[in-house]
């Protein structure tokens, strides 16, 4: 609190979103935050302890009212936590109000002027600050560069298109190169085609100024495709930080098994310990047994998960060293590249269903579910394998 008055925008170090001391560009520390309205009061944040490193692209992602926004405005100061350290660069910036915190936001409805032109809208804070004019002119010139939309530069946003108003947002929140950027579900108010698009877009436009990014998003895929690292919310409290593919691979719980992806949860006891490979043996609940890493002892609860695409399905029994088990195909359902298989596992009682993902190499023959000679079809036996690395027990050990 005390180093809030010697921070001016001019005063910034040279390298937006770096700290000398190797600080994270964004920290939260123990923080909560309570909605108190009358005599009704919401917690939106239980207890976030996050770091953002400088220059990453961090995405939040978890489901409705799980608190997302909340932390995005605690980060901005547009809201104060009730309890907890909000740091930007290594400074304490709890208390600090939202102009004097080197962070922007992109909100979801671009909350872009309808009056003004493209141009004028991007300019539009650094005239606040004034900054000189011929200087305005070369910064609003490279950012609509950087963005694609120079050619756009004296039309008003109603004239352009989703896409077109979204790049508008992004360029008047980056042009005053803040040292991080929030943006609240930014490809929210796209359509799918046009999602994807920007997708690359967001990430190219971040690798070329090197600002710290966190994006808001309910959308898993997003967040697997965009992010250097996630973190996984839900109410109020992160459940699992890391690299996409870690948190995809190795999901810590059931929650960010489910919500990160399709998952099949199984539940067994741990029959006999782990095998100079690592693998337990685990019986499922119903029967079958699979093999497992975990160093549970026997008798041991455990949940896991084998994503869909790490199963195979065949007709036949397959030669390998995989696990394997019998089942029946329930249903089948062309999805484009995938057709996706639930087979009703043998020996369960009907219990345990495996969903399963199997690329449509071939094309289907007409008026048929198989997508080539020997695809599985409703009502077939067939068998399910998968090497026993797939099988990931949840909150290990
Ligand atoms: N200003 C407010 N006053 C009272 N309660 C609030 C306020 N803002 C949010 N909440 C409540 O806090 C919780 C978290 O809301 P938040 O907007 O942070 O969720 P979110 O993850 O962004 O959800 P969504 O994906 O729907 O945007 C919700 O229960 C919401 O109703
Ligand atoms: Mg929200």
């Amino acid at each position: 609190m005390a180093s809030t008055t010697e921070r001016s925008p001019r005063t910034r170090p040279p390298d937006p979103g770096r700290d000398a001391d190797g600080a994270p560009a964004i920290a939260l520390e123990h923080v909560a935050k309570t909605y108190r309205t009358g005599r009704r009061a919401v917690t939106a944040v239980r207890s976030l302890d996050l770091a953002v490193t400088p220059g990453e692209y961090f995405a939040l992602l978890g489901p409705s009212g799980c608190g997302k926004t909340t932390t995005l405005r605690l980060i901005a100061g547009f809201e104060e936590p009730t309890a907890g350290t909000v740091r930007l660069a290594g400074r304490d910036v709890t208390g600090v109000p939202p102009n004097r915190r080197d962070v922007n936001t992109v909100f979801q409805n671009y909350a872009l002027f309808p009056h003004m032109t493209v141009a004028d809208n991007v300019a539009f804070g650094l005239r606040r600050r004034r900054v000189p004019t011929a200087e305005i002119r070369r910064r609003v010139g490279d950012i609509l560069d950087l963005v694609e939309l120079t050619g756009a530069a004296d039309r008003r946003p109603a004239r352009l298109s989703g896409g077109q108003q979204q790049r508008v947002a992004l360029a008047r929140a980056l042009v005053n190169r803040p040292g991080a950027l929030l943006l609240d579900e930014p490809l929210g108010a796209l359509d799918p085609v046009l999602r994807h698009t920007m997708r690359a877009e967001l990430k190219r436009v971040q690798r070329e100024v090197g600002v710290t990014f966190v994006h808001v998003t309910h959308d898993q895929g997003e967040a697997l495709a965009m992010a250097d690292r996630l973190a996984v919310m839900a109410d109020g409290e992160l459940r699992q930080t890391g690299a996409p593919a870690e948190v995809y691979e190795r999901p810590a719980d059931r929650f960010v098994a489910g919500f990160v992806g399709a998952a099949n949860l199984l539940t067994g006891t741990v029959r006999a310990a782990a095998d100079a490979d690592g693998y337990a043996l685990v019986g499922l609940d119903g029967g079958p047994q699979v093999r497992a890493a975990t160093t549970a002892a026997p008798g041991t609860r455990v949940d896991l998960t084998v994503r869909p695409e790490k199963i195979r399905i065949s007709a036949v029994e397959p030669d390998t060293a995989a696990d394997r088990l019998r089942g029946t195909v329930r249903d089948t359902v062309y999805q484009g590249p995938v057709t996706q298989y639930t087979v009703v596992v043998a020996g369960t009682g009907g219990a345990t269903e495996l969903v399963v993902h199997r690329q449509n190499a071939g094309v289907p023959a007409a008026g048929t579910e198989r997508t080539e000679p020997g695809s599985p079809a409703r009502g077939d036996e067939v068998w399910l394998a998968w090497p026993p690395r797939h099988a990931h027990v949840l909150g290990r050990p």
